[in-house]
């Protein structure tokens, strides 16, 4: 049954299927035109793009790089509870104004330790405190403090470190701007924070603070940390899985289930919110109005809409189940309005979808295979011997060889029985390696603000207003002819 609240000339439609009329421009520069959207009531992004949770598209690297473009990234569930954590620890550390939970080494450690422990953990320095675990400072050794003469490996840190006594400390609660201010005066590059016994409660640092005011767009939180997601799943333990992912200071979770319209999602949600509080909960993936308003009711803070769309995907081959995208998107959208913002997921092509996506219902895009090939993404580049192309893997999280990969993580038994229960849908293909992320995502920025101005808009968010109660006054339905006309190079 077709939804009532949806025009019936959406039914059958995606995104190659229309064009949108061009409006009046208003404004004078595109590079002006601002992008902010939300991704459930309390989340903002600057740039309303998702990388998606998957083990060949997101993973810490993504995940930092997603957020210091105005995006997020998902940190997929194909792994161990304790891997996803350290990943999300590891994006929160991360260019953070105020490193909150900085890492320490004791007092005796050896420099061969310290080496280890710093290049592991890709940092330049380390506080160095009085014993294993007191939390009190006694010093910070940098890099260049390291000696790398011969058998220095096996002195201690004591000896190179920079002491207390003349290190430059600073009291907790301490402002970003103020911190900026003492380390240019006093020319340091590191802060730690200290209470008047000594214990340590942060550390901040030069780099991250220049780094950060590089990026104007980037998703951050209250106090001042990337924005990272996290994906759980609605069986085994997921619920310690999330309880985890939220100590280790995930801003959303994803409640990625291929079937999102079904009892187990409602009992999913039901068992997160009585554990994990008032997390912002994205669920999906769920196609119809009866889907999307059953998700509102479960209580979800944005819903994710896709099922079949995604370039990985094989669910619509195997079970002819699915909706059109572009009808997928209006039609969840006339079922919720402004109640809860919906996330378009999958079969992104081109950046001209990405605004019909935004235009027509979704607040937000989540992109797996538009982001892949990149360094940021997890997995090696390949070179073809022969003819020296460069290409990286991308799969669907069901494709056998995601399954196979997740049956070699012992601690990861749910993805596996998960996975195991029903034939693949997902699928593994090469794609061509395209270097770093970033250039992507400025393209995909830059496109959004031409879009924005041909819609007469000087904002995403105006342009949505306009064009979100009645679309099709904006868009023009394409023959087979003008399809050519547009689409074919
Ligand atoms: P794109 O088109 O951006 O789609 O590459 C990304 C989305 O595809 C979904 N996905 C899957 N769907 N079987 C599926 O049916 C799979 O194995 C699979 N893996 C990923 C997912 O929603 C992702 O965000």
């Amino acid at each position: 049954m077709n939804s009532p609240e949806m025009d019936a000339a959406w039914i059958g439609k995606t995104f190659d299927d229309f064009l949108f009329r061009p409006q009046e421009g208003v404004c004078e520069s595109r590079q002006q035109i601002t992008l902010s959207s939300p991704l459930t009531g309390g989340l903002n992004l600057e740039l309303p793009i998702v990388s998606a949770n998957m083990d060949s598209v997101t993973g810490m690297h993504m995940a930092e790089a997603m957020a210091l473009e105005g995006g997020l990234g998902v940190i997929h569930r194909g792994l161990s509870i304790d891997k996803q954590a350290g990943k999300v620890a590891r994006v929160k550390r991360s260019h953070s104004a105020i490193i909150e939970k900085p890492l320490c080494l004791p007092l005796g450690t050896t420099i061969r330790e310290a080496r280890t422990f710093a290049r592991r953990h890709h940092i330049t320095a380390l506080l160095i405190e009085t014993a294993a675990g007191s939390g009190v400072l006694a010093g910070l050794i940098s890099d260049r403090d390291m000696p790398w003469f011969d058998n220095a490996g096996e002195r201690t840190v004591d000896e190179f470190m920079t002491p207390i006594e003349k290190l430059h400390t600073h009291a907790p609660g301490i402002s970003a701007e103020e911190a900026e201010r003492l380390l240019f005066e006093k020319r340091i590059e590191r802060l730690p924070l200290v209470d008047a016994e000594g214990r340590i409660h942060g550390l901040i640092t030069r780099k991250d603070i220049l780094f950060l005011r590089h990026r104007p767009f980037a998703s951050k939180d209250g106090k001042g940390r990337l924005l990272v997601g996290a994906a759980v799943g609605a069986r085994g333990d997921f619920v310690e899985r999330a309880v985890d992912l939220i100590d280790a200071g995930a801003d959303c979770l994803v409640i990625d289930i291929a079937h999102g319209h079904s009892r187990i999602m409602a009992e999913a949600i039901e068992k997160l919110r009585a554990r994990c509080g008032g997390v912002p909960l994205i669920c999906g993936n769920v196609a119809t109005a009866e889907g999307a308003r059953f998700l509102r009711d479960c209580g979800a803070d944005a819903v994710k809409v896709g099922v079949g769309p995604g370039y990985g995907c094989r669910t619509r081959l195997e079970t002819a189940a699915g909706v059109p995208q572009l009808q997928a998107i209006r039609e969840t959208w006339c079922a919720v309005r402004e109640e809860v913002p919906i996330i378009a997921d999958g079969g992104i092509r081109h950046d001209k979808d990405i605004f019909l996506a935004l235009v027509c219902g979704a607040s937000a895009v989540m992109l797996g295979s538009a982001l892949s090939g990149t360094d940021e993404a997890p997995g090696h580049v390949i070179e073809d011997p022969a003819t020296h192309v460069k290409k990286k893997i991308y799969r669907g999280m069901t494709s056998p060889e995601a399954i196979f990969e997740s049956l070699y993580d012992a601690e990861n038994p749910d993805v596996v029985e998960e996975a195991l229960e029903t034939p693949a849908e997902g699928q593994e293909s090469q794609v061509p390696y395209r270097g770093s992320v970033v250039s992507i995502l400025h393209r995909i920025r830059g496109h959004l603000q031409s879009a924005v101005s041909y819609a007469g808009e000087t904002s995403l968010a105006s342009a949505r207003a306009k064009i979100l109660p009645d679309p099709l006054r904006f868009l023009i339905a394409l023959s087979e002819s003008s399809r050519r006309e547009s689409y074919e190079r």
